[in-house]
């Protein structure tokens, strides 16, 4: 079913489990991310940047993923990422999408507040669900650099009273991941991310997964993450193998023999994520 972050977080809560929010740079990328979830047999989370639905077109993001969602009887949220402006989400939930992220990281406090609940207040109407965050995640997103002077981890107290005013469904953490960080592994503070899970009910979202270590996933969706979400690892694994393609092939054979490895490897990915993110003990 195509359904709300909300649905799927509150069950992946139930479970001890983390729901995979796999940023899709293309439309091609899409269909390849549903197939892995449909063969794991688990809710999956697409999201795209502004940039990427404005490319594609929203109403044709919306299109597939109701009609895989149907066909293959997988449960599929449509998210936008790290929206900054109120239109651009007015856009994306007149046009279908289930779930918004308002990122008013880089506001005052109060100012995250207020514009967090004036889209709380919005997407209600439509019943789609919201996510915010609280402190700064750095790195690179969509050509968007946060250096490192500016990030701050989220403070429990303040998470506390955010969540109150604005009544969002998942809160994006800073803990000490950064975006896109796909050459090296990041140092994640479990003790930041223990007192924020003692602090709030809600569901809690780790952004900048490709720099998490794979032996750090259990750990932190023990400690309250359950959307997890990844986006560089697909496009530097889809990047890869698409310019070896291109290199090895004539200049003339069908487009699906360099399309169709790509997709094969961002299939893989997902795959690998969505396995971790069960969280079955050894
Ligand atoms: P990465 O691109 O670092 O995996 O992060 C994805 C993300 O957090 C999207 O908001």
């Amino acid at each position: 079913m195509y359904v709300t972050l909300k649905e799927v977080l509150k069950d992946a809560d139930r479970l001890n489990i983390a729901i995979g929010a796999f940023n899709t740079h293309n439309l091609e990328m899409l269909p390849a991310i549903i197939r892995a979830a449909v063969k794991q047999k688990m809710p999956v989370i697409i999201q795209t940047s502004c940039g990427t639905a404005n490319y594609v077109g929203h109403r044709n993001l919306v299109a597939i993923c109701k009609s895989m969602a149907e066909e293959y009887g997988v449960d599929v949220v449509l998210h936008l990422d790290h929206a900054k402006d109120f239109d651009e989400i007015r856009k994306a939930i007149r046009a279908g999408y289930s779930s918004v992220m308002f990122d008013g990281s880089s506001l005052p406090f109060k100012e995250n507040i207020l514009g967090t609940k004036q889209v709380v207040k919005f997407a209600k109407e439509y019943g789609v669900s919201v996510e915010a965050e609280l402190g700064i995640v750095g790195g690179t997103e969509d050509g968007v650099v946060v250096s490192q002077e500016k990030v701050f981890y989220t403070e429990p107290r303040d998470a506390v009273e955010f969540i109150a005013e604005t009544g969002i469904d998942a809160l994006a953490v800073a803990i000490g991941t950064n975006h896109g960080q796909y050459m090296s592994k990041t140092d994640i503070s479990f003790e930041r991310l223990k007192k924020i899970k003692e602090a709030v009910t809600i569901p809690l979202v780790i952004h900048g997964g490709t720099g998490v270590k794979d032996a750090d996933v259990k750990k932190v969706i023990d400690l309250g993450i359950r959307k997890f979400n990844v986006g560089t690892e697909l496009l530097v694994g889809w990047n890869r193998k698409s310019k070896e393609c291109y290199d090895q092939q004539k200049e003339n054979v069908s487009n699906r023999e360099n399309v169709v490895p790509c997709l094969e490897t961002i299939e893989m990915i997902v795959t690998q994520k969505i396995n971790l993110f069960k969280n079955i003990s050894e």
